[in-house]
């Protein structure tokens, strides 16, 4: 394992369907501590398998991926190493829709033994970083999809993560939007050192990033 690195993944194999359908297939990948990699490659090839297994929230067959020093094959809690290290942003946001836009910047901060009234001071400060602090009350329904997406970076920042893992994060979003979301992403990146892993079919966002790498039939192509 090299310091440096934030992520490493040595031949990691996943598959769905008992066997029936092979989503990685022998994923090599290394990442350094504060990059930022965009993956591309075409719809099916496993590139949300890859960040779901960056994320743990699914385990990989064989191989190995070590994510800030824990080794995700051999851990047990990985519930607790999500909420330590890991901010999720879905191409669909997956907002809670009966919370109001506070609680929905609030939910992750519920694992950290934050007091109440802490928590929502930083709901308050996130929510004002990405330009909502006039939404507080509203509900998911009640915002466009640009402003639902600024709600999901918010709540992935929640927890202070190390790692930022983002699906096709413009994906349902106009272009004007979409480049707002990208630049709030790309700042902290820079600004906070941040390791931005970021999912895209779009090449003039993937170029955004320092490195992109892509991915075909589960395998990365060099
Ligand atoms: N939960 C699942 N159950 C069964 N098959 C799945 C599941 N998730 C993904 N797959 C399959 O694994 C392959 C890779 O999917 P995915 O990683 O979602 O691709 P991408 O994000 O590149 O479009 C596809 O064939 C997909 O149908
Ligand atoms: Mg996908």
């Amino acid at each position: 394992m090299n310091k440096e690195n934030i992520v490493e993944i040595h031949n990691l194999q996943k598959s769905f369907d008992n066997g029936k359908i092979t989503a990685l297939n022998g994923i090599n990948l290394e990442i350094k501590r504060g990059e930022f990699v965009s993956i591309i490659g075409p719809s099916g090839s496993g590139k949300s398998t890859l960040l779901n297994m960056i994320g743990a929230l699914d385990k990989a067959d064989t191989g190995s991926i070590v994510v800030s020093g824990n080794d995700l094959i051999q851990k047990k809690d990985l519930s607790e190493f999500r909420s330590r290290e890991i901010g999720f942003i879905f191409q669909l946001h997956n907002l809670i829709p009966n919370l109001s836009v506070l609680e929905n910047v609030e939910i992750p901060m519920y694992e950290k033994n934050m007091s109440s009234s802490q928590m929502r001071k930083r709901a308050l400060e996130l929510l004002e970083y990405v330009g909502l602090s006039d939404k507080l009350k509203r509900k998911p329904t009640e915002l466009s999809g640009g402003e639902r997406q600024r709600v999901a970076i918010a709540r992935a920042l929640a927890n202070e993560p190390s790692i930022i893992l983002a699906d096709e994060p413009t994906g349902s979003l106009d272009s004007k939007t979409g480049a707002m979301i990208l630049n709030r992403l790309k700042d902290l990146h820079e600004k906070e050192n941040v390791t931005l892993i970021m999912v895209t079919h779009d090449m003039d966002v993937a170029s955004l990033a320092d490195r992109t790498i892509r991915v075909l039939d589960g395998k990365i192509q060099n």
